[in-house]
């Protein structure tokens, strides 16, 4: 299974009700993927790398599907907060905590910054994957993520590079990837600093690779 399987049966869906539950269903076999689970090893690789990070860090990832990315962080960062729209997803990254793939403490919220302004808790890293080409509108997300971090903290967005909407197929209401320059600007506007690019990983999909970017930006 693949990123782009979840849009190939339903040809007129955008970012309502029904993406949950394909997420829901996809949730069951997601981590049957070596490709996810080997994206979540090399990207969750890249920010120990880059990032002063370590065992006070307090960690936000959005759209955390079944928390294959923060598997990876977890042994560089303190505690972790993982948030889905998808009660599968929840699940999955509960049954992960229950026996221990993930740390015992992980907290798992259902928390939508496209429906929901963000709340008290505050944090030292956002990073989200795969996840904000799904989101119509970026900007109330992006201005959640900078409301929840610490000054001086991190945002990470590993995401699809701009492409020819091959990538989802036809159907899909979401971005087809995004232009650095286009994206960089957005970043900046929501109150972050420092924003850079690096290639992060190429998705496999048809004999054909799409490049994955790591933007990394300051608060
Ligand atoms: C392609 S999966 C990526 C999952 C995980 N980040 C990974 O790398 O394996 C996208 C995830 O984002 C969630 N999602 C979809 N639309 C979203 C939105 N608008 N806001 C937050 N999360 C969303 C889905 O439930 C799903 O778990």
């Amino acid at each position: 299974m693949t990123d782009h399987d979840h849009h190939g049966h339903d040809h007129d869906h955008d970012h309502g009700e029904r993406y949950t539950g394909d997420f829901d269903e996809m949730a069951k076999t997601w981590d049957a993927d070596p490709a996810k689970v080997e994206r979540a090893r090399i990207v969750g690789a890249l920010l120990p790398q880059r990032l002063d990070l370590g065992p006070t860090a307090r960690v936000f990832e959005y759209g955390a599907g079944t928390g294959l990315v923060s598997q990876v962080l977890a042994p560089h960062v303190g505690p972790l907060t993982l948030a889905d729209p998808s009660e599968g997803m929840r699940a999955a990254m509960a049954a992960k905590v229950a026996d221990g793939t993930l740390p015992a403490g992980t907290t798992i919220v259902a928390t939508n910054f496209d429906a929901e302004a963000p709340g008290d808790d505050r944090f030292d890293l956002v990073v989200t994957v795969q996840v904000m080409h799904h989101v119509a509108d970026l900007a109330p997300v992006l201005a959640a993520f900078a409301t929840i971090l610490e000054p001086g903290g991190h945002l990470a967005i590993v995401d699809l590079e701009a492409e020819d909407g091959s990538f989802h197929g036809d159907g899909f209401g979401g971005h087809h990837g995004f232009h650095r320059p286009e994206l960089q600007a957005q970043i900046e506007a929501a109150g972050f600093t420092d924003v850079r690019f690096e290639h992060a990983y190429d998705l496999e999909k048809d004999g054909h690779a799409f490049p994955l970017f790591l933007a990394l930006a300051t608060r």
